[in-house]
């Protein structure tokens, strides 16, 4: 199958309107799919709108959408219409406080937990189920290294990012069997208007060995397949910081599920 046949007609790219969610866009649209482009700003998206449909030929839709409010998911819904949604990218998701737990208002922590763990859920959900019943699909949750375990300055964005890397994991066995790909994309340092006025904001450039937003959809979209991990800048067998490599964790992902269904005599 093309990459159309596969993910099309129609993707859905949360946080599209500007670094690697935008560039999400571009490729999708260069393979033929259209999207429904959701952020809070409306003039990025709706630029981005019209360079795709000038360049490609394809239709957009652009949502404003707040993803941490406790509707967003149902507004998403609501942009989508009776659209058939063969991809769903969840890009936003960076950390907008970088400050210690306790300096920041508890409300801020809320609102990423909300638009990191409540409306990505939902939006899976939502999109998912329709994936399955028609036996194709993608989901790709877009993730950080922060996935992997608590650091300083950043408690609930791991929390939020362990989440998605746990629900991946699972989704990938419970959807692959229904030609469903799922995917985490654990970004490392990347090339953001958003990387880069975090680290303006603490005087700071962003570092010359991170990786362009290009690059980094490239390689997700190239390894939405062969989920349920990809680790940026790591080989599937190459382990990182946290000692375990993608192939690894999509052996215990497998090796569990071998064990539980002859626990139940499902094999
Ligand atoms: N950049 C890095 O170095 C890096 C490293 C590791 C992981 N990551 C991950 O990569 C992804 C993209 O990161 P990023 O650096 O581009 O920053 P980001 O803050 O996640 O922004 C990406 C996009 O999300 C949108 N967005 C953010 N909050 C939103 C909200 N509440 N509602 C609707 N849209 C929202 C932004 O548009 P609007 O402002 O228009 O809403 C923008 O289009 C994130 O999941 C992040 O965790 C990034």
């Amino acid at each position: 199958m093309t990459f159309a046949e596969r993910y099309g007609p129609w993707a859905v790219i949360a946080g599209a309107s500007e670094g690697t969610g935008r560039e999400f866009a571009r490729q999708i649209a260069k393979e033929g799919v259209s999207s429904v482009l959701i952020a809070r700003r409306s003039e990025p998206l709706a630029a981005l709108a019209a360079e795709i449909e000038a360049e490609y030929r394809l239709r957009c839709v652009t949502a404003c959408v707040d993803l941490a409010a406790p509707d967003a998911a149902e507004r998403v819904f609501e942009a989508v219409g009776d659209r058939e949604v063969g991809l769903y990218i969840s890009n936003a998701g960076g950390d907008p406080n970088g400050e210690a737990f306790l300096d920041a208002e508890v409300g801020a922590w809320i609102d990423l937990v909300q638009r990191n763990v409540m409306t990505v859920l939902k939006c899976t959900h939502g999109f998912a189920g329709p994936m399955k019943a028609r036996g194709r699909g993608g989901i790709m949750l877009v993730n950080s290294g922060a996935c992997y375990g608590g650091l300083a300055m950043m408690g609930p964005y791991c929390g939020s990012k362990a989440f998605n890397l746990c629900l991946a994991e699972a989704l990938w066995a419970e959807l692959k069997p229904s030609g469903v790909d799922v995917l985490t994309l654990v970004m490392s340092k990347t090339d953001t208007p958003e990387f880069r006025r975090y680290m303006a904001a603490k005087g700071q450039s962003i570092p010359e060995d991170s990786a362009s937003a290009y690059d980094v959809a490239r390689v997700g979209l190239e390894r939405l397949p062969y989920g349920p991990i990809k680790n940026w800048g790591e080989e599937d067998d190459q382990t990182g910081m946290t000692n375990q490599s993608a192939a690894q964790r999509r052996e215990r992902v497998v090796a569990v599920q071998r064990m539980t269904r002859e626990m139940m005599g499902q094999d």
